[in-house]
């Protein structure tokens, strides 16, 4: 691909790496490509970060024709840069772009964007313990017309922003509310998509726990309301009497690369993994049996988050007295020590960008 590159003259003061929370900041270059039916991808570029300029009648301000992905580049001890599976961000877009309707970047085009755009920012990707640059690749419908029809013409755009931990107290045990009342995928729908349709459902669900002193939301499966699905910004995972169980990836359930790196690592330490429903009444009964041993969310932003309380209706159950588990602490340690290049990468999942 022929990526033109227009460098920031006017580039930014980095950010004070001991405070990046999640998605501040961004870097001085974006990269960005169009589409239009006929032609197919063109004029790809990495330019200085500033706005887009788009139709207020672009297709995807009023329906909603948009994707994204999330992904980062971690900075190594000697220096180096690298991904962790990028090829699993590509083929998850392609497949959340079939059910939007909108056209795929191909996994090779989608990888050397990113990598251009990283060496491009480079000096952006922080190296202070646990800092990573995060990598947001988006496309939206950019054909300007009120009908309800696929758009003939898409932007997709990567921006980059330096992170730290996604939750503000980091490795800390989070609280998360079991949400019974709206729901965030239904099976037929977009939930196993990365849209931000689905992101905009479910920030009603989002608000009323942090008003309620939560950090996210467990959501329960659409039809019944009575199987653990996912939360917010993560998969979810739970220990049981030793057994692992989270909600199967069957259309309401975002297939995340973290959560699918897990359940190989699980599975590869002799432990078994139960990708099968788990209703919340059985999960709150293995609470208050004391077989419950750890919770914790997998994702990209959260890495490995441990998961200290759940609450539903009126219980609260505390899980592993508020503390890491051992399993949750042994899991972040082993796959933070393959992204950062700390343990040798046996699973061959790292790419590396120099
Ligand atoms: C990610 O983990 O990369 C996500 O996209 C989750 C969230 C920040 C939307």
């Amino acid at each position: 691909m022929d990526i033109k590159i227009v460098k920031n003259t006017n580039p930014k003061e980095k950010p004070d790496q001991s405070n990046l929370g999640f998605g501040k900041y961004m870097t001085d270059h974006m990269f960005i490509m169009d589409y239009d039916a006929g032609e197919g991808w063109h004029d790809a570029r990495i330019v200085p970060y500033g706005p887009i300029s788009m139709e207020p009648n672009a297709i995807a301000l009023h329906y909603a024709q948009e994707t994204f992905e999330g992904l980062k580049a971690y900075r190594t001890a000697d220096g180096g840069i690298q991904l962790f599976r990028p090829e699993m961000n590509a083929k998850r877009m392609i497949n959340s772009n079939a059910r939007l309707c909108m056209p795929p970047v191909p996994v090779e085009m989608f990888i050397e964007a990113i990598e251009a755009l990283v060496k491009v920012d480079a000096d952006w990707i922080p190296t202070a313990p646990e800092t990573s640059l995060y990598i947001r690749p988006f496309m939206f419908a950019n054909q300007g017309q009120l009908g309800v029809h696929t758009s003939k013409k898409y932007i997709f755009a990567i921006i980059l922003s330096p992170v730290g931990a996604y939750y503000a107290n980091g490795l800390a045990p989070v609280r998360i509310m079991v949400e019974d009342e709206y729901v965030r995928a239904a099976q037929g729908g977009t939930g196993f998509t990365k849209c931000g349709g689905n992101y905009a459902g479910s920030l009603i669900g989002q608000e009323k726990a942090e008003r309620l002193g939560y950090s996210q939301v467990l959501w329960l499966d659409g039809a019944e309301r009575k199987y653990v699905e996912e939360v917010g910004a993560m998969n979810i995972m739970f220990k049981i009497d030793g057994e692992i169980w989270t909600a199967p990836c069957t259309g309401t359930v975002l297939p995340g690369v973290t959560r699918d790196s897990m359940i190989q690592v699980l599975k590869k330490w002799g432990y078994t993994v139960r990708e099968e429903r788990l209703s919340i009444d059985d999960l709150m009964q293995a609470g208050r049996d004391g077989k419950l041993e750890e919770v914790f969310g997998t994702g990209t932003a959260a890495v490995i988050s441990p998961v200290g309380m759940l609450a539903y209706k009126d219980e609260k159950l505390v899980i592993n007295n508020e503390e890491i588990g051992e399993l949750t602490q042994k899991l972040y340690d082993y796959l933070t020590g393959i992204q950062w290049g700390r343990i040798e990468d046996e699973f061959g999942w790292i790419r590396k960008v120099q």
